[in-house]
């Protein structure tokens, strides 16, 4: 059984103080909420606050990048060992924002995946079409490459450890949401190539979030599908309602 895991990626949002008030909002709305895993993904410079104002709930904190370095003349970098020691529990890691505007590609998603896994981070690692790729029926070699390139060389140990996003880059941001039945098909494709990769058990065992325009009025339909395990959730997760919502569905 694969326990859900809503995770909130703020992207550039919020100030250390806005952090605080939301989490005051947000943890009562969601303490009853036993049947996933809850978390957010502050900018770097807010994450002290809200590891602080999470303390003692159960909504996780992470970041949305790290650095496969430890540490070392890389200016303006963050390693996964600081993510650590800061409280982090998880790292987005391949965003279709970092891959499109800030050069990430499959090899460093790679890197930066076994230095989360090393650091005791849970990486999820996000592979995801764009709409002129989806239009020219290449999503599945897209994704196949992007899963082979960013993941296919993990040890299985560390593949175990790994969560999966699947954003088509053309639903993020834009509202306009992967029907639940295109999202179906893009998750069992991808669940697919792990069992190809690493077996049945790891196909099993590994969750794989959707993310693209996830909404209160559009999560439920999306979690009633067999290979949905959760969503990556960008705009509405800076709404403790919306996002409370979301957990809930
Ligand atoms: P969105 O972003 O929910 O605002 O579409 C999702 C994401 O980029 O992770």
């Amino acid at each position: 059984m694969r326990v859900p895991l809503m995770a909130g990626n703020w992207k550039l949002f919020k100030t250390a103080a806005e952090t605080t008030v939301f989490c005051e909002r947000f943890l009562p709305m969601v303490a009853a909420a036993s049947h996933c895993e809850i978390l957010i993904c502050p900018p770097f410079v807010n994450i002290p606050a809200a590891v602080a104002a999470t303390q003692g709930s159960k909504v996780g904190v992470g970041g949305q990048d790290v650095y496969w370095q430890k540490e070392g003349a890389f200016t303006g970098e963050v390693s996964a060992p600081m993510l650590k020691a800061v409280g982090c529990r998880s790292v987005i890691i391949g965003h279709s924002e970092r891959r499109q505007y800030f050069g990430e590609t499959d090899t460093t998603v790679f890197k930066k995946t076994t230095a989360a896994i090393e650091a005791g981070l849970q990486p999820i690692v996000c592979v995801g079409e764009t709409l002129d790729e989806r239009e020219s029926n290449r999503t599945e070699d897209v994704l196949a490459t992007q899963f082979k390139g960013g993941l296919g060389a993990l040890r299985p140990d560390e593949f175990a450890k790994i969560v999966i996003a699947y954003e088509p880059v053309w639903a993020i941001g834009t509202g306009r949401t992967a029907t639940p039945d295109m999202a179906a098909a893009a998750h069992k494709f991808l669940r697919d190539q792990v069992r190809g990769a690493f077996g049945e058990e790891a196909a099993q065992a590994v969750r794989i979030l959707y993310g693209g325009s996830v909404k209160p009025a559009n999560v439920k339909n999306l979690m009633a599908q067999p290979d949905i395990d959760g969503a990556l959730v960008g705009g509405a997760s800076l709404k403790p309602e919306d996002f409370s919502l979301i957990v809930n569905f």
